[in-house]
């Protein structure tokens, strides 16, 4: 039983690294044109404002799936439980690594979005939109693109409790490294 929780606890975890990784990775390669190109929507803000970038998307995404390759490797080679493949197959195990690296960058822009509709500025504390939208939306897709993946290892309680209580401590304590090191202007 306990053994059960654990296993599908850690896995979803493992599962859903390139979604977490993607979001701090956007940090360090962001910059250059932002991804709404500076326009404003109809209620005169930014679509997106400056904080969402292509380089930040393609890096950021880039990085995300790199990790999920990496993980694949070590899921293939080590076949512990605790740690799944994405997929026997290794090229839906890529493409689910893209979903959920790059879902999880769409999901944040989604959040910004969302934030600029509301009045909230760029770089401005919106709870749980900031931490837990990108995690929603880049769940969603792989729900969307392979749903049995999804049932499998993200469709359980203990795997919806881990991800949602983990990634906003998580997100607070990568940004505060982040802002410590000077890559970010605010520590959220
Ligand atoms: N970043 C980027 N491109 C992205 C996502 C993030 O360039 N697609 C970079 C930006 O430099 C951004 C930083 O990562 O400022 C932190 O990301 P985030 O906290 O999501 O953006 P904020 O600046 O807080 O803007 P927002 O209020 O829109 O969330
Ligand atoms: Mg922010």
């Amino acid at each position: 039983m306990l053994h059960t929780i654990l296993l599908q606890a850690i896995a979803a975890l493992w599962l859903a690294m390139p979604a977490l990784v993607a979001n701090p990775s956007a940090v360090i390669f962001g910059g250059g044109t932002p991804m709404d190109f500076g326009l404003q929507f109809r209620d005169g803000r930014r679509i997106l404002g400056d904080g969402k970038t292509w380089r930040g998307l393609a890096g950021g995404g880039a990085a995300g799936a790199f990790i999920g390759v990496i993980q694949q490797i070590i899921a293939q080679s080590t076949g512990i439980p605790y740690f799944p493949e994405f997929s026997s197959d290794a090229l839906t195990a890529v493409i689910i690594a893209v979903i959920l690296s790059y879902g999880a960058l769409l999901g944040d822009s989604v959040g910004s979005f969302i934030k600029r509709r509301l009045g909230i500025g760029r770089g401005e504390r919106a709870f749980l939109l900031d931490q837990l939208t990108f995690l929603i939306i880049a769940l969603l897709l792989v729900f969307l693109a392979y749903p049995q993946f999804f049932f499998t290892y993200f469709w359980n309680i203990p795997a919806i409790i881990t991800l949602f209580v983990l990634t906003p401590i998580l997100h607070r304590i990568v940004n505060i490294i982040g802002y410590r090191m000077g890559k970010k202007d605010v520590p959220w």
